[in-house]
This record gives structure tokens, sequence and C-alpha cells, in this order.
């Protein structure tokens, strides 16, 4: 059976809800397959907007970020509950702008994990090195710490729901990519963290690559064993070009090997 892979779109600060559902509109006239996982983390005055208009189709909606508390005196901040209630079924943790441009730290970002499994929003935790961790050598051990950070005493019976993305922040928005085969190599080594981690659970836990991911190169990368799909920032905004993505990846999907299980090599 081949794998199932997610595709998640990240839109960043653009698109207004009617931008939203237009969108989406579009994307659905475009994308033929339902094999694929498909996630649009929108901004949060568009969250209600386009999961009504995503009802009943294979595209599910999120948000970008949460709040690590359940309500309180938190100005200008969004809590998990608010997100579902809203419509959003998942959300983006730890993102390497959330990281670096709001000074979030590991802490917070396991806090947040740890309440949006509680608040049922399915988190899907962002890890990356910078181009100056990479230089210094320092990529596995900056790696191994964010998600041992992020992940250290996760309920296991939640942990069906997890998905990390690995996005090098060299490689956000610079069209810059590390190659297929240093992918796979990183995916395979966050999977024996998660494993350290998490325990024999961990093999089930969809690992997608972010950065500069575009319909050229998006093929060769999910066809590298480790990796379960693609977080797209820039190329998931215009409905064209995110819908060629997907058709390249349902392509490179019919093309690919199955994933070994784990312990079978
Ligand atoms: P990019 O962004 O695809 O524009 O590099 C990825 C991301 O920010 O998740």
């Amino acid at each position: 059976m081949a794998k199932k892979l997610y595709v998640v779109g990240n839109w960043k600060m653009h698109k207004t809800a009617r931008e939203s559902t237009d969108y989406i509109e579009a994307l659905l006239s475009k994308v033929k397959t339902s094999q694929i996982n498909i996630y649009l983390a929108v901004p949060f005055t568009s969250i209600a907007a386009a999961a009504l208009y995503a009802k009943d189709t294979n595209i599910v909606v999120g948000a970008q970020n949460m709040n690590d508390a359940r309500e309180g005196a938190f100005t200008g901040e969004i809590a998990g509950l608010m997100l579902k209630e809203a419509g959003a079924a998942f959300v983006l943790l730890g993102h390497s702008e959330r990281r670096h441009s709001f000074q979030e730290g590991d802490a917070l970002i396991h806090r947040k994990v740890l309440r949006a499994l509680q608040d049922d929003i399915q988190p899907i935790l962002c890890i990356g090195e910078t181009a100056k961790e990479r230089d210094a050598k320092k990529t596995e051990e900056v790696i191994q710490k964010q998600l041992l950070s992020a992940l250290q005493d996760v309920p296991k019976e939640n942990l069906k729901d997890l998905l990390v993305a690995y996005e090098p922040v060299w490689a956000i928005g610079t069209g810059k990519t590390p190659t297929p085969k240093e992918i796979q190599a990183m995916h395979a080594f966050c999977r024996e963290c998660l494993a350290t981690i998490l325990g024999k659970q961990a093999g089930s836990i969809p690992i997608l690559y972010g950065g500069s991911v575009k319909s050229e190169n998006v093929a060769d990368i999910v066809a590298e064993r480790d990796v379960n799909g693609v977080l797209v920032g820039g190329a998931s905004l215009d409905s064209k070009i995110f819908a060629a993505i997907i058709q390249n990846i349902a392509g490179a999907t019919k093309a690919s090997k199955p994933r070994r299980k784990r312990g079978k090599k």
C-alpha cells in the first residue's frame, strides 16, 4: 500500500475570509485526488469561513498559532477552544517565524503542544535549525533538543494526533533546499529521536518537510522513505501552484515504494 501523504499550506498573514473561500473553490476545481490529506493553515479571521466552505471536502482547515492557556487575561491572544469552535482542526506550533520573530522558546512550545492535545486540536510541531547552527554542525543537537523539549510528558494516548514538520530555517522562503537525500537523513534522525522520547508508537508519527517546496521539487522530496508530506509557505498562496504541488505528490505516491516497517531493515 502506498504511504498516505500530507500537504499543508501555510498562508501566514495572507488572505481575507473572502479570498480564502475563493481560493478553496478554485483549488477544489483543480484537484482531483482524494489520496492526499490537504491541510490549510489560514489566518484566524479566515478560519470560520474557510472551514464552512471546506466542509464535506477533503480539505482540512487549521490555525497558525494559539496560546498555551485555556483562557484568561491575555489581551490579543487566541485560545485553542476558540479556534476549535471556529472550525480549526489543527494548529501549527513552533513555526520558525514564531520562534524567531516572536521569541517563542522551547518551554512555551511544549505548553502549547500539551494544550492543543488537551483541547483536541491536532498539533503540527515545527522544528528546524538556523543557518548558523547548521554551519556550526549543530543540526542534530538542535533538532533533538527541540523535539525533546516539546514532547516530553506528552500523554501517549494522544500521539496518534501529532504531526512533526522538519523545516530548516535557512530553507524557509529562500529558494534553498537540502537535497532529497539530506532530507531523508534528517527525517530518519527525527524518527530515531521520536522513538527515544515516545517509544514504539513514534514510528507512525508523520514527519513532513518544509522550506522552499515547489511543484518542481516536491515529487523527489516525498519519494523519500521517511517523508510523509510537505509544509508549503509561499507556493501555497496561489491555488494553481498549490494544485500542481498536490498533483505532483499524487504522481509520486503512485510511483514510490511503500515505507518499510521499522525494525525490518
Ligand atoms: P516556504 O515556507 O515554503 O515559503 O519556504 C515554508 C514555511 O514557512 O512553513
